[in-house]
């Protein structure tokens, strides 16, 4: 597994479980979430497509499609249900199960401590108690799995959920609240860290990282003012994510440009920042989707618009997402990139530029691409066969720059198809559709069928397998 270079797919536990109650789990703040009357469609995780119950299915299908690596996340509700540090061994034996099967193909499992599913008893990255109670989580974890989990991962998309969670106020709980951000980011970093200690105890020849969201910014112009705006925007986007998680530190132009901002940083701690310094991420995750475009900040408050509510769902005319950070930088268009239905650019281009500013920035640190996908309503014919020759376009455009970073020298050991089959997305529900497999939610069984990208990744597998 050292050197070998992976070729999988991803999943996340509440988007594709199921089971949401069973065998002991305790309810997420998703759970929470879509059973209660914020959930505007009434659209929930609480079945998806069941992988809790089709999990050998699923991965006997990875093998079929010659992946050897499977990125999925483990549900904290499961393994700790209450708040009372109980282990539910029910929760571990799904998980053993899993990597069984996963080890029966030579499926190396790359493992996500946490996709935005906190525990209902958390109930926000604003909880003081947060990083405590992961790195307890964590611990329980790495001790019951080992060196049998060679990658793990201890935070999905710190800077999605973040936006998500408190500035956009799409995923629970749901906020407009600049400080809250500021303190939900915080505490995700000394969540890394602290994890991190647990691991290094241990001593497992396992490695551990982050997976980070957010492209390198881009700009039309490069004007002075433009040029600050890039600056600006890495550092809302990226740098407050990986400069603590690779290098142990925040730059001081960060920290100053937040207070700026308005935002009280008395919640910092010395002794987090000594514990940020003492553990660092053994490699990093880059999930590669659109790019971010900047202009200079012209005027107006911090904002944040996507295309995923109301009639603006992806079915109607796609519109620019917006974002303005006041005093920072705002999203530009450049009318000659398409944009997908959810008004998202696709530009394969920004994950060579991506990659190319991590080594410029970190030197030569590992890196696996842990997501890429399309999101698109598919069409099966009466057999459940997608033709999905968009999606396989989109992600053959995005491998042929990744692979020419990995040509020009960033430290590329892998790559994982988001997602694996069709699963909940989110508050996009179960219409926007990722998947390399088809799963018919209308069939009793939701049947699952290959999709042609399922094909297409298959001979792309054999092709490359040996770079
Ligand atoms: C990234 C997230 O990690 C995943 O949960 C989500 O479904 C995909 N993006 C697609 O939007």
């Amino acid at each position: 597994m050292k050197d070998k270079f992976l070729w999988g797919s991803a999943t996340a536990a509440y988007q594709c479980e199921g089971a949401w109650d069973e065998d002991g789990k305790g309810p997420s703040i998703w759970d929470d979430y879509c059973h209660s009357t914020a959930n505007l469609t009434g659209i929930t995780g609480d079945v998806s497509c069941d992988h809790y119950h089709h999990f050998k299915e699923d991965i006997k299908m990875m093998a079929e499609g010659n992946q050897n690596t499977y990125r999925f996340s483990i549900s904290w509700s499961r393994i700790l249900p209450k708040d009372d540090h109980v282990v539910n061994e029910a929760g571990f034996r799904f998980y053993d199960e899993l990597i069984d099967e996963c080890e029966k193909y030579g499926i190396v499992p790359n493992v996500t401590l946490v996709h935005y599913d906190l525990p209902d008893y958390i109930g926000t990255w604003t909880n003081p108690k947060v990083s405590d109670e992961f790195a307890y989580y964590a611990s329980v974890v790495f001790k019951h799995f080992g060196n049998r989990i060679p990658l793990y991962a201890t935070i999905n998309e710190p800077s999605h959920n973040t936006a998500c969670c408190y500035l956009i106020g799409n995923y629970p709980p749901n906020e407009h609240n600049m400080q809250h951000f500021v303190e939900c980011a915080y505490n995700m970093a000394v969540c890394t860290a602290k994890a991190i200690r647990e691991f290094r105890k241990l001593n497992l020849n396992s490695t551990i990282g982050v997976v980070h969201a957010s492209g390198a910014s881009e700009s039309l112009a490069d004007t002075p003012k433009y040029l600050e705006a890039i600056k600006y925007s890495n550092m809302f986007h990226n740098d407050w994510v990986l400069d603590p998680a690779i290098k142990g530190y925040y730059e001081d132009e960060l920290i100053e440009k937040v207070k700026s901002s308005g935002i009280d940083l008395s919640f910092v701690k010395k002794e987090d920042l000594e514990i940020i310094k003492d553990n660092t991420v053994d490699w990093i995750g880059q999930n590669a989707y659109d790019r971010n475009l900047v202009k200079p900040y012209t005027g107006g408050e911090t904002t944040a618009t996507v295309n995923n509510r109301g009639d603006n769902d992806g079915t109607s005319k796609s519109a620019r997402e917006s974002k303005i950070i006041k005093g920072w930088f705002e999203v530009d268009r450049d009318e000659n990139v398409p944009l997908n239905k959810w008004g998202r650019e696709v530009y394969p281009r920004q994950i060579y530029n991506t990659l190319l500013r991590i080594k410029d920035r970190y030197g030569n640190i590992p890196i696996w691409i842990t997501e890429n996908g399309h999101g698109q309503y598919d069409i099966a014919d009466e057999n459940g066969y997608v033709e999905d020759n968009e999606r396989i376009e989109f992600l053959n455009n995005y491998l042929q720059w990744i692979l020419k970073a990995k040509e020009d020298g960033v430290n590329v050991r892998g790559y994982y198809v988001w997602s694996t089959m069709d699963l909940y997305s989110w508050i996009n529900g179960y219409k926007k559709r990722y998947g390399l497999v088809r799963v018919d939610y209308e069939d009793g069984n939701l049947k699952r069928t290959p999709k042609k990208s399922f094909y297409w990744y298959k001979d792309f597998i054999t092709k490359y397998k040996d770079i």
